[in-house]
């Protein structure tokens, strides 16, 4: 097994404990890496159609040459995946191959299909194992570690789901080649996030090396994906169930989601570069409550625009932007608590903090000056 480049993380909780291996072309590895689990012999991939030709490929070949009883289920790409009436077919699906507990399904793709297979795995017979391969920089840094599953419903995103953690993560770095610069630019916000939250000298690696991740270098996105998932790994280890600490996960999200809200979850604005904004006016809040200094906030939007992610609503075309309607999103959030909405605040760069009492003047009063600028 070629082991250069390659980095281990554990998420450590108790009897649910798992590792996450990170490295370039490890797909092929798969079924070095999933035989220490013993597992039952047969293995379900659950993927989209954009890699049904690619990444597919390769994971089919990895698992049959190691003997591996495998079945494949290719969902639709996209967010309407995320559907009742998709994860009801799904779930057919699975049931219908004749699974039993030792039924092992594998989430192989971004956040789409490893939100649905996980919430499927989460639910049928109570629960099967689950191993995450993300394809996606998002899905590496993010949501294929921690246990969160989701489907989406006409009244919200991600309101019904589970927490579900997986028996092992495999992060191919390799995957990330064939991503489109925009989706790399996505999940870069993500990583910057950590940074962000508590980790000074991790921001300080990223201004210097960031570059590198998006142009490809694949050491530099193995130590980010791992630094990133080692932070997320520390937070879900004391917060499994978002109680408390874990909302420090959502540093730019209560804003970005406002926004993804207001473009209809559209090519028009995608995750990471809602994120990027809220995260900027996130610095940009917490200066105007005079509890972080502008400079501080200067140099995360400096390297949020050099990296190229938007850092103002200005830069989003054609979207009349209106800061009530964006404050009446954000009121409907599920982190609201009590009436409450929590925001994640920050004392300077790695120093971020829960904050439940945030006027909505104040709010308003940093989007507008987004607006007006
Ligand atoms: N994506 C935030 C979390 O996993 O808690």
């Amino acid at each position: 097994m070629n082991t250069s480049s390659r980095e281990f993380v554990n998420v450590n909780l108790d009897d649910r404990s798992y590792p996450i291996i990170i490295g370039e072309g490890i797909i092929k590895e798969a079924s070095q890496l999933i035989d220490p689990l013993q597992l039952g012999k047969k293995k379900i991939i659950v993927t989209d159609q954009n890699l049904a030709s690619t990444h597919l490929v390769s994971l089919r070949e990895a698992l049959k040459n190691g003997g591996h009883d495998t079945a494949e289920i290719i969902l639709k790409s996209g967010e309407q995946t995320k559907s009742i009436s998709e994860f009801s077919l799904l779930i057919n699906s699975i049931l219908e191959l004749g699974i039993d507990r030792e039924t092992c399904l594998i989430a192989l793709g971004g956040g789409v299909v490893g939100d649905i297979a996980g919430f499927a795995a989460s639910t049928v017979l109570r629960g099967i194992n689950l191993i995450q391969i993300p394809t996606s920089l998002v899905a590496q840094v993010d949501s294929s570690v921690g246990g969160k599953t989701a489907i989406n419903t006409p009244q919200g995103k991600n309101l019904v789901g589970t927490f579900y953690q997986p028996r092992l993560v495999i992060a191919d770095i390799k995957s990330l080649k064939t991503l489109p610069i925009r989706e790399l630019l996505s999940g870069y916000a993500e990583i910057v996030k950590y940074g962000l939250l508590g980790d000074v000298i991790f921001f300080e690696w990223l201004e210097e090396h960031g570059p590198k991740i998006i142009s490809g270098n694949p050491v530099a996105q193995a130590k980010a994906v791992a630094t990133s998932c080692r932070s997320k790994a520390s937070i879900v280890k004391k917060d499994e169930r978002e109680a408390g600490e874990r909302a420090l996960l959502n540093l730019g999200h209560t804003f970005g989601h406002a926004f993804e809200i207001e473009t209809g979850f559209s090519e028009k604005l995608i995750h990471g570069e809602a994120v990027s904004i809220g995260m900027a006016m996130a610095f940009d809040l917490s200066v105007r409550l005079g509890l972080c200094p502008k400079e501080d906030a200067n140099r995360v939007k400096g390297h949020l625009k050099k990296i190229g992610l938007p850092i103002s609503l200005k830069s989003i075309q054609g979207i009349d932007w209106n800061s009530d309607r964006l404050i009446s999103h954000m009121a409907r959030d599920k982190k609201v608590r009590d009436g409450n909405i929590t925001f994640i605040l920050a004392n300077g760069i790695g120093k971020a903090f829960i904050c439940e009492n945030v006027q909505m003047a104040d709010v308003k009063a940093i989007i507008n000056k987004d607006l007006n600028a």
